[in-house]
């Protein structure tokens, strides 16, 4: 079946621009409001990120909570605008991109599939909604490709009739997957997608998300605390800390021989999660960095084992490390 959707892909004409998404210097603080100690105070959630997603690739997003990584993704997806910088997709700045125009490029998978689907609409009425907002394809087109849709996400077709609450964790966010794809986007934010689930369901959600990947030729930016995860489906990964990317590269690198501080500890730590918590301890403290009072110089310095006297005098740049990848530490 051919819908208007097709029309929507990339036309050849911009093959050339290899980068699906590009962050420029993006930053976003918020004036903190609440106690008197704080008030006023401002919080920087993301700070300077440059990065650069090639078509077709999966770039893992890591760091503990608090670091910035849905901020990011939301900046991404048009839900929160950047205090400085750019994002561009596919070539193209998203400012002054109307929200609807945007989502037929960019689409998220949250975590928690049940808060973002609507617990009074049937299953069909949920994933074909994108297809009646920009209205796309007849009534008949539109269920044709929702069928369609939920038989490729793993859905029985009888899941089309029933409501969020019938369905199981994993048969939501197989629906939340099929609305996120219903419009061919080029570019998938995936943020916690599988953290919620069952270890059990944990890679099945992935697999399916790998496979959609190669049918429809997608790019995703995949948020993950773990990094099981991102090994599993990263082709490059960045390392954030307090808002900035401190290492990024292949995910070969990073995992081979990982340069910076930080990033050796949170793969040391993949080794021996705390139960319960679903966040790695890092062994480095449990000090938890304040954004809103970052530490001068290195941010990491406080916590880290190798610091030096200069780590807490000047931040160190995100530099070139001489093979593909960037590194942001002065012993690296
Ligand atoms: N709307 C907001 N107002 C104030 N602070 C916020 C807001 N959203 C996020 N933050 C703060 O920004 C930082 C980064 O948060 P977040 O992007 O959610 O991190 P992560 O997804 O890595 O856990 C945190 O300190 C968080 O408290
Ligand atoms: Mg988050």
């Amino acid at each position: 079946m051919t819908l208007a959707i097709e029309a929507t892909q990339t036309p050849p004409a911009e093959a050339a621009q290899p980068f699906a998404l590009e962050l420029r210097g993006l930053s976003r603080t918020f004036t903190l409001g609440g106690g008197l100690l704080r008030r006023g105070r401002t919080l920087h959630a993301v700070s300077e990120v440059s990065l650069r997603v090639p078509r077709g690739q999966v770039m893992g997003l890591v760091g503990e909570s608090g670091c910035g990584k849905s901020t990011l993704a939301k900046m991404l997806l048009g839900l929160t605008s950047p205090t400085a910088g750019e994002v561009l997709i596919d070539g193209r700045p998203i400012v002054g991109t109307a929200q609807k125009a945007l989502a037929r490029h960019v689409q998220p998978i949250f975590q928690d599939p049940y808060s973002s689907l609507n617990p009074r609409q049937r299953v069909a009425q949920i994933v074909g909604l994108p297809l009646r907002i920009h209205g796309i394809g007849s009534p008949r087109e539109q269920a044709a490709r929702v069928a369609e849709m939920l038989d490729l996400v793993g859905l029985p077709g009888r899941a089309a009739r029933q409501y969020p609450g019938q369905l199981s964790g994993g048969q939501r966010q197989r629906v939340a997957i099929a609305r996120a794809l219903i419009m061919r986007p080029a570019l998938v934010i995936c943020d916690e997608p599988t953290s919620a689930l069952d270890v059990s369901v944990q890679a099945q959600i992935l697999n399916l998300l790998l496979d959609l990947k190669e049918a429809f030729g997608l790019t995703y930016l995949f948020i993950s605390h773990d990094l099981a995860v991102i090994e599993h489906l990263a082709d490059r990964l960045a390392v954030m800390y307090l808002g900035r990317i401190i290492e990024e590269g292949t995910r070969e690198q990073i995992f081979s021989a990982p340069r910076h501080p930080y990033t050796r500890a949170l793969l040391a730590s993949a080794l021996t999660p705390e139960p319960g918590l679903g966040v790695p301890d890092i062994g480095l403290g449990s000090v938890q960095p304040d954004p809103s009072a970052p530490p001068p110089g290195c941010a990491f310095h406080p916590r880290c084992p190798l610091a030096e006297p200069g780590c807490s005098q000047q931040r160190p740049l995100l530099n070139d490390t001489g093979g593909d990848g960037r590194v942001a530490c002065h012993l690296a």
